[in-house]
């Protein structure tokens, strides 16, 4: 059966703004996390303690974490691939990290520039450390269902990597769609074989959207037992090393899904609704959330 409750992790911040070719201004993105903030979202991720170098978008991570308020009964979890990462992270603030890793090789190489097995290793001393100050980390595994180098990718490998990302401390393992290639199908076989290793209070799901299958994605995986579920408000997004990867599946229109099923998220879908506008007129773009387009334009 379905779970009672689903927990959102709103990714909008960092996976939707770090894609935008514009680099949105620091003031816009601690006004838009702080909307976020009052909308009954538990969780808002907030940037990435990554090289400027390789996401520019992401560069006032430091400003943009001292400058928001923290608002209680919420976390703000901050992406470090390594420990330059991490401590840069705790100076700013950041009382919750992910690492990041993926189940392909070659997209291992291209997103963060080392191998798998380098990554664990980068990651067990980010763990070791966040634990020592007792900080939660959760993990991504990229291109669960696909890689934009390599075409399929065994749920064997799925399963391999989350039990490694399980295993060395992460509370929660993010298995991501990174270029939204997967199905129903793709999604249950993957879900199968991970399950078998880690127990589903423990899985999370990360679609993007871009062959607009996400949202029968993420009902397939709540099926299954999954309760926490990413996406990013209007559907901002993609991945700069994903070339053609469309954005997150639409917060909007995962709660309108999620109420439509009577699940409880503690969200307010027009709260969120408001706070997508305020982001899209920001960077002048169209929402990518059909549940906003219809209810703008009614
Ligand atoms: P590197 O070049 O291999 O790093 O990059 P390095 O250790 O060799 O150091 C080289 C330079 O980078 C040095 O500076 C370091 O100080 C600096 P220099 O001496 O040349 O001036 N450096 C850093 N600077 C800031 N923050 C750091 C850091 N580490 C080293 N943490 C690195 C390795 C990981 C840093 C780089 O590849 C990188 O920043 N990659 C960014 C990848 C990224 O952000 N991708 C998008 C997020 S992942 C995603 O979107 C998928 C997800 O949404 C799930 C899904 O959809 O599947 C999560
Ligand atoms: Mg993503």
């Amino acid at each position: 059966g379905l779970p009672e409750y689903v927990k959102i992790v709103e990714v909008g911040p960092r996976d939707g703004l770090q894609n935008e070719k514009v680099i949105v201004p620091t003031d816009i993105k601690i006004e838009f996390i702080n909307r976020l903030s009052q909308t009954g979202l538990s969780v808002i991720e907030v940037t990435s303690f990554v090289s400027s170098k390789w996401v520019p978008q992401m560069a006032d991570h430091t400003e943009v974490m001292k400058g928001i308020n923290q608002y209680p009964g919420v976390r703000y979890p901050v992406l470090t691939p390594n420990l330059q990462g991490f401590h840069r992270a705790v100076a700013a603030g950041a009382t919750e990290i992910s690492v990041f890793g993926a189940a392909s090789e070659s997209f291992s190489k291209k997103n963060i520039n080392c191998s798998i097995e380098e990554s664990m290793g980068k990651f067990e001393e980010v763990v070791k450390s966040a634990r020592h100050m007792n900080i939660p980390i959760r993990g991504y595994v990229s291109c669960a269902l696909g890689c934009p180098y390599e075409g399929s990718i065994t749920p064997q490998k799925v399963t391999e990597v989350s039990k490694r990302l399980y295993g060395m401390g992460c509370y929660e393992v993010s298995l991501g769609d990174t270029i939204g290639v997967g199905t129903p199908g793709s999604m249950k076989r993957m879900l199968e074989s991970v399950m078998k290793e880690i127990p589903p209070g423990a899985l999370a799901v990360h679609c993007h959207d871009t062959y607009g299958q996400a949202l029968a994605n993420i009902l397939t995986a709540l099926q299954m037992g999954i309760n926490v579920v990413d996406s990013a408000v209007s559907g901002l997004g993609g991945c700069p090393y994903a070339k053609g990867a469309s954005g997150n599946v639409a917060t909007e229109d995962l709660i309108y899904m999620l109420n439509g099923l009577g699940l409880n998220t503690g969200v307010d879908l027009y709260k969120v609704m408001e706070a997508g506008d305020f982001i899209c007129k920001a960077v002048h773009k169209n929402t990518n959330s059909k549940v906003a387009q219809a209810s703008f334009s009614a």
